[in-house]
């Protein structure tokens, strides 16, 4: 008998062929702008640590205190024993931030989007999602045995016409992420919600990409549409912009109150350690206090993306500092960005599956924390090598 296991050898091998088996690069020292891979030191444009907080001595000061004054760990399930004051402060912060009734935190941006899923809807419900929805709004639609209807990227006729034909659903769910993590741009929300009234559908838009990003001081998509009090269930992450771990939803009172008493993550899995929650906390009152930190993000990727563009690359139809350069094919995008990370430019390369085959881009985030000097550097080496492979 061989060993049971074997084919996961097979499926590895595949993936070296295809020059597409990948190790995740080693971050020597601290989430940085200019940051140590692998022993080389690089631009870093593959974090999501937007306003460059990820080391901030705030932050670093906030979570040290906690972990002083309350320990590392909660100790327990949220709705055991392991709901601390801490966990309810950054909730009441972060519902005055998003202008909501209440939040709920979860351990992850992840669980934050899956469980609320898993717990709102049931087999009697529809989902009605966009293509390039985030993997944990998928998994969250199959843990709840909902029926599910993909709609094209963006179209909103098309999600009005599944919305209309499944009215015999008990409940109907509308989802969205509000910006596109591997894409850049940003959900048509207001026509959205206007389809979603119309047939009475749960509107929930997936903000971890917008939050810190987009909005009045990163309020994400509904401030930066003025949807206030029209998307049922927001999804934020405290784990991009605020730079540390965990993902909330801001919504009514009910809705945080039903989700404590079946949302799956806060009853089977254990709350944030204080120091988290506390650096968080630091976090969202930081953005608040200096505006100055998002409107250095946004030059940072209008320079940058103007750049790119200028060499004659493809950035697709990105509108937010997440800047793709579409190469299309997967090992001509890995070797891409295999070379850019030679020449001291840290970008990602994505294939297939976390993108739709024959789209590979490499995919470039600019950071608050990121200085003229940096970028131009980045995009030297872009326009340098690219010139090598051909592609521009
Ligand atoms: C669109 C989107 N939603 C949710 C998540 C999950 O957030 P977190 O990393 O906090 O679990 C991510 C991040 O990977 C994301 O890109």
């Amino acid at each position: 008998m061989g060993n049971p296991l074997d084919y996961l050898d097979s499926e590895l091998n595949e993936l070296r062929e295809r020059g597409l088996f990948r190790w995740p690069r080693m971050l020597e020292g601290a989430q940085e702008p200019l940051a140590h891979y692998d022993g080389h030191e690089v631009i870093n444009l593959a974090s999501n640590n937007y306003l460059g907080l990820a080391n901030h001595t705030r932050l670093k000061a906030a979570a040290r205190r906690a972990i002083d004054e309350l320990g590392v760990g909660s100790g327990a399930v949220r709705t055991i024993a392991g709901n601390m004051a801490i966990h309810r402060e950054l909730e009441d912060e972060l519902a005055r931030f998003k202008h909501t009734e209440a939040t709920l935190l979860y351990q992850s941006g992840f669980t934050a989007n899956a469980g609320t899923v898993a717990a709102l809807l049931g087999k009697e419900d529809i989902i009605v999602s966009d293509e390039l929805n985030h993997a944990s709004i998928i998994d969250g639609a199959r843990l709840s045995g909902a029926g599910k209807k993909i709609y094209p990227h963006k179209d909103v006729a098309a999600a009005r016409a599944l919305l209309a034909e499944s009215h015999s659903a008990r409940r109907l769910l509308l989802i969205t992420d509000g910006v596109f993590s591997m894409d850049g741009d940003i959900a048509p929300l207001p026509d959205l919600v206007a389809v979603a009234e119309e047939f009475g559908a749960i509107m929930m838009v997936d903000d971890a990409h917008a939050s810190g990003v987009l909005g009045q001081a990163g309020r994400g998509t509904v401030d930066h549409f003025d949807l206030h009090g029209r998307v049922h269930v927001q999804v934020g992450t405290l784990s991009k912009a605020f730079a540390g771990q965990g993902g909330y939803v801001a919504g009514s009172r009910s809705l945080v109150d039903y989700l404590i008493h079946r949302a799956r993550p806060l009853l089977f899995s254990t709350s944030h350690p204080p120091s988290v929650a506390a650096s968080a906390l630091a976090a969202v009152r930081l953005v608040q206090e200096e505006p100055e930190l998002i409107e250095r993000l946004w030059d940072n990727t209008r320079f940058f993306r103007k750049g790119l563009m200028q060499l004659g690359w493809n950035t697709g139809a990105s509108e937010t500092p997440i800047t793709p350069v579409m190469v299309g094919d997967e090992r001509l995008t890995m070797d891409l960005s295999d070379r850019l990370f030679t020449a001291g430019v840290f970008a990602l390369g994505i294939a297939f599956p976390t993108v739709p085959r024959g789209k590979a881009r490499i995919r470039t985030i600019v950071t608050a924390g990121h200085t003229r000097t940096h970028l131009q550097r980045a995009l030297d080496a872009f326009e340098r090598i690219g010139r090598e492979m051909k592609l521009i």
